[in-house]
């Protein structure tokens, strides 16, 4: 089969090959590969910010695809068969339940191959059928993005009347946004131009705010919501914004933390955790079961994923440049293999 691996931890270590065709084992299906799409976690990969990889190997977590062989006894055991259009999820191995640490050591673009290859053979129990709606790089953008975006939503309980602030035009920050709206809540979206903010308006955020025009967006947020502070933060920036999404939380409210793309550490007002009772979260993407129920969400309110451009296969150095340059897409980057 075609592949793209990445033979360093490199942004110039992608390298198209052909490599055996793998075969489906017990309990797994074959995928034929359609479209990937890409994390900030595939750039942190590229760039040595990530531990786990073994090099060379093939990048990038999310796919989509259609199941094109099955392996020995999957059809007794799970409901998939030859011909679905699937998505397979980013922690195989992590069906449903609570985190533990056995579940997530497998992660596809990662410890497992990952979708620039025309085949991968997964798990059949971590398949989850893509709807009808949505194309093969809609589908790829689902499972770190969308999944982490509904689990931070659900979270929270989010329903009409919450507040929920969202830091940034990415990936995370789009689906959760989509899901606030369609949960019924009021959305204060913060971004770094005019016109991201704009195409975040389009999506339905109710108020928007410049954080480079106003460094000091928490304290916007308390102007917008008359003191009271959001329910929701859906923490996807990290170092940088941490101390200010804090500040910017209602009494009771959620720190939804799960990004690093403005560094991984923080000072924080530890009282202020306290006095509000804020929930601080931790969340490492989620999971089948959780994709499942994002997808099911995506389904039923006919979400469409926001991709800001779609890249051929042999573009992928260009997908990654543009991830690596930040702040230059809005919602995902799209790979299509040349079938897709
Ligand atoms: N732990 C988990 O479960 C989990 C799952 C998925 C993703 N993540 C992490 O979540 C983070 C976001 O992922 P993503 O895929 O959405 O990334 P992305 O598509 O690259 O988006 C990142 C966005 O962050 C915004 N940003 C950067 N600095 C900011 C700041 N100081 N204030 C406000 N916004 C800022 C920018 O938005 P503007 O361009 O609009 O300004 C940028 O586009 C990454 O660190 C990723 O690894 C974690």
């Amino acid at each position: 089969m075609h592949a793209i691996q990445l033979v360093a931890p490199s942004l110039s270590g992608l390298r198209r090959t052909v490599l055996a065709d793998p075969q489906p084992g017990p309990g797994e299906v074959l995928v034929r590969l359609r479209a990937a799409a890409l994390n900030y976690i595939d750039l942190a990969v590229a760039t040595e910010r990530f531990p786990g990889a073994r090099f060379p190997m093939i990048p990038v977590s999310d796919g989509a695809g259609e199941v094109v062989a099955l392996g020995p006894d999957v059809e007794d055991v799970e409901d998939v068969r030859v011909g679905m259009r699937v998505v397979p999820h980013f922690m195989p191995d992590w069906h449903s339940g609570p985190l533990e640490q056995r579940r997530v050591r497998r992660m596809r673009g990662i410890t497992l191959p990952g979708s620039l290859a025309e085949y991968v053979a997964v798990p059949a129990a971590s398949v989850v059928p893509l709807p009808a709606h949505l194309d093969f790089a809609q589908g790829a953008t689902l499972p770190v993005a969308a999944t982490t975006a509904w689990n931070a939503v659900r979270s929270a309980q989010v329903r009409p009347g919450s507040v929920v602030v969202l830091l940034g035009t990415g990936g995370v920050s789009l689906f959760a946004l989509q899901f606030a709206k369609a949960s019924g809540a009021t959305v204060i979206l913060a971004s770094s131009s005019e016109e991201k903010l704009e195409r975040g308006r389009r999506l339905g955020a109710d108020h928007l705010v410049d954080y480079v025009a106003r460094p000091d967006w928490d304290a916007a947020v308390m102007d917008i919501t008359s003191g009271r502070g959001a329910d929701l933060v859906v923490e996807s920036v990290g170092g940088a914004t941490f101390a200010r999404s804090i500040t910017a939380a209602a009494v009771g409210g959620t720190v939804f933390t799960v990004g690093f793309v403005g560094g991984a550490h923080a000072q924080v007002d530890v009282l202020a955790i306290m006095s509000k009772a804020l929930r601080i979260v931790g969340n490492n993407t989620g999971s089948v079961a959780d994709l499942r129920e994002a997808v099911r969400a995506i389904a039923a309110h006919r979400i469409e994923p926001v991709i800001d451009r779609r890249f051929g296969f042999d573009e992928a150095d260009d997908a990654y440049a543009v991830l690596a340059e930040g702040r230059t897409h809005v919602g995902k980057l799209a790979i299509v293999h040349e079938r897709g």
